[in-house]
């Protein structure tokens, strides 16, 4: 297994440099992402297939810094783009359009024109959308077309999104309806895609979701690909579990097999893994500024909070936590809370090796979905983010300053 943090000489170090000196030298807080790790995760995944053409679509919006974006393309993935801005990111740091699958939810037809012209890949996830698809561009503009198969699946309510409730995707309960459309606009229907949610720990799940989708594809003669979505769970508590992704991949290889076979063409499988391939990578940086014992707990309140990391007040999410400053001696429980004026507990009732003003603690997990959620609430600075390659740190995005809080503001006379 990788392990990204590592204790050695008594010095908690990645990739062999400390840690503590990460947060002297960029000060704190600060993102660091281990590029190492991200590569792995990668080839991970790609090893986990075998006898399917299997191409991972990065979830750009777990981490979009585009030096993360520039080492996952030399790594041979393509992305999944959720926005107008991520694709124009992706094609940005030079990848190919039909590298990028674009998948939106609710936006305007204006955002989905913009992509076309891009020439990426639409994925279109309603029918009134998928009726203006077919009157602007007939057959001429290949589309896929996201299904929700109704599965519950996903670590938090927040997160499951491919169920009967959910906003996303068309009912498979309406494939008549999309058939109509297809055929009354001839639309040219190359893949089909799932998405069931994150934190997903079991196999059976995506073999549920690709049993919906081999059942769907029949029904379309020119496809070229299949995409599962993301939503692979990674350990965020010591002693979790992940996704047995050799599992996923074995498992989910000889359906496809089989399903290809039937169809009479060699399809391709897509993933877009977020977490899986970025989760881990990364910890968020803070600096303990103040010790405070209650008659109930002690607190150490760190320089960042909800406004850095929002996941665990919005998804209850669970961080590991490490006082990188101390690696041995005593251990006290400590409630690990943020510096915004909101209840933001980043970490509660943790035993941490014994906490100083000034010390330095690690919150782990916090690749995905961490700086990618960050805001400037209680207008404070969005931190650095510093990525570590081949043993060397760089940093990839500057911590902000006043001047951006001001940035877009307009003084008016009042
Ligand atoms: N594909 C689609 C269409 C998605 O909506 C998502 C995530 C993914 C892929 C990637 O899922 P992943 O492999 O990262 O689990 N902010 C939440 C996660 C929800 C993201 C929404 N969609 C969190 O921090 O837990």
């Amino acid at each position: 297994q990788f392990i990204v943090m590592k204790l050695i000489d008594q010095t908690y170090q990645i990739q062999g440099i400390g840690v503590a000196d990460l947060a002297e030298k960029y000060g704190t807080p600060v993102y660091v992402y281990d590029g190492e790790k991200i590569v792995n995760q990668v080839k991970l995944l790609q090893d986990a297939f075998s006898g399917v053409n299997m191409k991972i679509k990065y979830a750009t919006k777990a981490l979009s810094n585009i030096n993360i974006l520039k080492l996952l393309k030399k790594a041979g993935t393509g992305m999944d783009a959720v926005s107008i801005e991520e694709v124009k990111l992706g094609l940005h740091v030079g990848f190919d359009p039909n590298e990028i699958m674009y998948t939106p939810n609710c936006v305007s037809f204006d955002e989905i024109k913009e992509a076309v012209d891009m020439k990426v890949m639409i994925n279109l996830d309603n029918i009134p959308m998928l009726e203006h698809f077919g009157r602007v561009y007939g057959n001429s503009v290949p589309v896929c077309i996201r299904l929700n198969p109704h599965i519950m699946a996903g670590g938090n309510a927040k997160i499951s999104v491919g169920h009967i409730d959910s906003k996303f995707g068309i009912s498979i309960l309406q494939l008549k309806h999309i058939l109509k459309v297809v055929k009354e606009y001839d639309l040219n229907v190359i893949g089909l895609h799932v998405h069931t949610g994150s934190d997903i720990l079991e196999a059976e799940v995506f073999l549920k979701g690709a049993e919906i989708l081999f059942d769907a594809a029949k029904e379309f003669k020119d496809l070229m690909f299949l995409d599962f979505g993301g939503g692979f769970k990674v350990a965020y508590k010591e002693g979790d579990i992940s996704t047995d992704i050799m599992d996923v991949g074995k498992k989910v290889s000889v359906a496809f097999q089989q399903f290809c076979k039937e169809y009479g063409k060699e399809l391709e499988l897509w993933f877009e893994p977020g977490k899986f391939i970025v989760s881990e990578s990364g910890y968020l940086l803070a600096r303990a500024n103040v010790i405070k014992s209650t008659p109930a707990s002690t607190f150490v309140g760190v320089d960042s909070g909800l406004n850095h990391l929002i996941r665990p007040m919005m998804y209850d999410a669970y961080h590991g936590v490490f006082n990188v400053s101390k690696t041995g001696g005593e251990q006290h429980v400590y409630s690990v809370v943020g510096y915004i004026c909101e209840t933001d507990t980043i970490a509660a009732d943790r035993k941490l090796n014994t906490v100083e003003e000034g010390d330095i603690l690690a919150i782990k997990n916090a690749g995905a979905y961490g700086f990618s959620m960050a805001s400037n609430y209680n207008s404070r600075l969005r931190p650095p983010e510093v990525l570590i390659l081949g043993g060397k740190d760089y940093l990839i995005r500057e911590r902000e300053t006043f001047d951006d809080i001001l940035k877009h503001q307009i003084n008016i006379d009042i």
